[in-house]
């Protein structure tokens, strides 16, 4: 058991929280605020515990002086005002004697935010290299570490892995939520267990397939995955995206796990990947030439509901239509409609996955939207993470 926020006296000290405050932002404006909000509860709890708070996270990739400008983390920390009620002072720099001025000036009670940690990454890579120096610098601003940055997790980095060296450190509650959420897939899943997968590469995911494959009762497919798998059976999928090299692969769990995997029986589509277009219905074995499937039809939808309604629990990844398409949408939305309807504990991990149910509005319909794309493809893997492994035991 990792010790968390609530394991240390916090008052008057120092604390460093590690935040994912990694959001979209267009032209300084906030596109998606999911991450700040629910990186909340443990900032507010360190407030309320009289804490100097001092924030680190990073934003994008910095790999030159441009992608800087671009990725300046002052947009989050007004956002972090309005959210707190309350001035997030945000410091311009990533090290030096404003960073240390502001943070000896703090009294009880404050909080700032750093400027994008990434900003250390031009021209050096210090932080994404997990810079010694840089660590130690960071983590002596500070008398505690709490890293609740679940989406970085699976990155060895010096605002994480790097502090936590060097101090007493502990998780946050968001941490603590993802852990427990997905840790709980991993170990004692309540029978039954339905996995969803989709998303166009199958590549990427074998590792997690193979995973859920083996710990759930099914798994229901979608997207450029489930059309692979159609490819090994024969069918031809037209225009439709699939994954050439996993063909074979798809072949081997089909014939290992045959009574598991649920495919589509029909779908929506299009003969270039735009919206507003004429949309093609068919079955999975009669599409059209020159169409490529966007979206499931109501037969899978149908069937797919024949496995959820009755089982305990859900674990959803990987988008199974272009739902961000208004014509396109139809799938994603009775998916979501027929989660919220059954009484089973449904947990929605990846990047993309988690998107498309907080921008169809089924944000607080589910048991848990991890905050982690790729980290929680790697914890659902099985794989140590470095961000939860350097933070201390109880
Ligand atoms: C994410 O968005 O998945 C995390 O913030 C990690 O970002 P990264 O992939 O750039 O390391």
């Amino acid at each position: 058991m990792k010790k968390t926020i609530t394991d240390f006296d916090i008052k008057d000290k120092k604390v460093i929280i590690r935040c994912d405050l990694n959001v979209p932002i267009e032209n300084g404006v906030i596109l998606d605020d999911n991450r700040i909000n629910e990186s909340l509860s443990t900032i507010k709890y360190a407030l309320d515990n009289n804490a100097k708070v001092i924030l680190l996270s990073h934003l994008g990739r910095i790999k030159t002086e441009e992608d800087k400008l671009i990725n300046d983390l002052k947009p989050v920390a007004d956002r972090l005002s309005e959210l707190l009620n309350q001035k997030v002072m945000f410091v311009n720099e990533t090290r030096g004697t404003v960073l240390e001025k502001t943070i000896n000036n703090m009294k009880n009670g404050d909080i700032i935010l750093v400027q994008n940690t990434r900003y250390e990454d031009f021209p050096d890579n210090k932080e994404s290299s997990n810079d010694e120096e840089l660590g130690k610098y960071w983590a002596s601003l500070g008398d505690i570490f709490i890293n609740d940055a679940f989406g970085t997790a699976h990155r060895s980095h010096a605002s994480n892995v790097g502090i936590a060296k060097h101090l007493p450190s502990g998780v946050g509650f968001l941490m603590e939520k993802e852990l427990d959420m997905l840790g709980n897939l991993l170990d004692s899943p309540k029978k039954p267990y339905v996995a969803i997968m989709g998303g166009a590469k199958m590549k990427d995911k074998i590792k997690v397939m193979d995973k859920l494959i083996e710990k759930a009762d099914y798994i229901l497919l979608g997207g450029g995955i489930a059309n692979t798998f159609l490819v090994a059976k024969g069918i031809d999928v037209k225009s439709s995206v699939y994954d050439e090299e996993s063909v074979e692969y798809a072949l081997m769990l089909m014939s290992k796990y045959k009574d598991k995997i649920v495919l589509p029986l029909d779908g929506y589509g299009s003969t270039e990947y735009k919206d507003g277009l004429e949309v093609y219905y068919s079955d999975i074995n009669d599409i059209k030439d020159g169409v490529m499937v966007l979206d499931l039809g109501p037969k899978t939808l149908e069937l797919f509901k024949k496995y959820l309604i009755n089982c305990k629990t859900v674990f959803w990844n990987g988008p199974i239509g272009v739902n961000y398409f208004k014509n396109f949408e139809y799938g994603t939305k009775t998916l979501c409609e027929i989660l919220k309807n059954t009484n089973a504990k449904v947990v929605v991990g990846g990047g993309d996955s988690a998107a498309a149910v907080i921008n169809l509005g089924y944000k607080d319909s589910f048991t848990h939207i991890s905050t982690g794309g790729g980290a929680s493809l790697e914890f659902i893997e099985g794989k140590e993470l470095p961000g939860i492994k350097s933070i201390d035991n109880k």
